[in-house]
């Protein structure tokens, strides 16, 4: 079968152009390509932990007796745990594959085809690649100049068709938070409001003590970033408890392995390792700041997350990235309307910075 009279006929119509999600760049497909061994590789494209997940990890999934068995497909002793970390009741806790499968699975069980889902763009693109599986339209409410929420457009693209509103904060990529005050008053709405905590470790800002009081928000979260388990894939969300029975009842079976369930155990049983690791992101990001201010041609953008946003005064972001990659430092690039000419740098090690600076500065354009 060729061409559009193949297999095509039988594909979903709206998916055979789907825009899919652009990956970040993962260092195994880079051989040939860098000055350097890839294990030199210093990896600042997708805001991951530096610091690696904790040694109580490595070392309890090295002698875990049962990976022949399935997860405990109801997430029991993953929601007790979870609870204990969030302070909530385990019944509004749904667990996955990563924050990202909740997104999907929210998606699926709100969004049909002509829905309305809003998001503030820029902002991380999966609200829109979920959405737009389950065919739903996108309104997407451009922020101001500074990245901030504009609340009164968001408010006023709420119609009877809208099922879901999307808020990152801190937001990806522009590394800002939504004040609370502005997310209660998009809450105000009656809209169910997603509000997408995944780097709130590095924020330190929440609003989880809301959830009991609005019955129209959802909080996501993630173990990626903060807990460094971005490639063990754990994330969960805060729901109102009829909406979390509704998403265990729709995600797909057994959706957290059980690597990833020894992973949360042993993380939150190494807390303070863990969050002596976000301190140093966190003093690392100041550091990261002054260092790409101090280049002349770069305007970093205030961050509260474990990355930092960066628009070029001159010279290309595509090419900078290129020449960046070739000495083994990974950055991720944009160049669209509303992400003009730019990069992200993740947050890494003090050395790192310094490497990062280093390259820049001898690659002036
Ligand atoms: C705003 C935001 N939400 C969710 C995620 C998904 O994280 P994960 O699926 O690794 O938990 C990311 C990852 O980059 C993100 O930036």
């Amino acid at each position: 079968m060729t061409g559009s009279d193949g297999i095509e006929k039988y594909i979903l119509p709206n998916l055979l152009k789907f825009t899919g999600y652009t990956a970040s760049t993962s260092p195994d497909t880079l051989a040939g390509r860098v000055d350097v061994p890839l294990a030199n590789i210093i990896k600042m494209n997708a805001n991951e932990n530096p610091y690696g997940c904790s040694p109580r990890v490595s070392r309890a999934l090295a002698a875990y007796p049962s990976f022949h068995i399935y997860p405990d497909d109801g997430q029991q002793e993953l929601r007790r745990l979870l609870a204990g970390y969030t302070g909530v009741d385990a019944a509004r806790i749904v667990a996955g594959h990563g924050s990202n499968t909740l997104i999907d699975f929210i998606a699926r069980l709100f969004v049909g085809p002509g829905d309305e889902v809003i998001t503030c763009v820029p902002t991380f693109d999966l609200y829109r690649f979920s959405t737009e599986l389950c065919r739903g339209t996108v309104v997407n409410v451009t922020r101001d100049d500074s990245f901030a929420v504009d609340v009164a457009r968001v408010k006023d693209a709420v119609t009877a068709r809208t099922k879901v509103i999307f808020l990152a904060t801190p937001n990806n990529p522009t590394g800002n938070i939504v004040p609370r005050a502005d997310i209660v008053e998009i809450i105000d709405t009656g809209v169910p409001v997603v509000v997408d905590e995944a780097y709130y470790e590095f924020s330190g800002e929440t609003v989880m003590p809301l959830v009991d009081k609005y019955p129209n928000l959802m909080v996501l979260r993630s173990f990626s970033k903060w807990a460094g388990l971005a490639g063990l894939r754990v994330g969960y969300g805060v729901f109102p408890p009829r909406v979390a029975g509704y998403l265990m009842s729709i995600k797909i079976p057994h959706n957290v392995s059980v690597a990833a369930e020894v992973a949360v155990r042993e993380s939150l049983a190494d807390i303070d390792y863990l969050q002596s690791n976000v301190k140093a992101v966190i003093k690392e990001r100041t550091r990261l700041f002054e260092a790409l201010k101090s280049v002349s041609w770069l305007r970093p953008y205030p961050s509260r997350a474990n990355f930092i946003y960066c628009a070029l005064l001159k010279g290309s972001a595509r090419e900078l990235l290129l020449r960046l990659e070739r000495r083994g430092i990974l950055v991720r690039h944009f160049d669209k309307p509303l992400l003009k000419n730019s990069l992200r740098i993740s947050v890494g090690k003090p050395e790192h910075t310094e490497a990062l600076v280093a390259a820049l500065r001898a690659l002036e354009p």
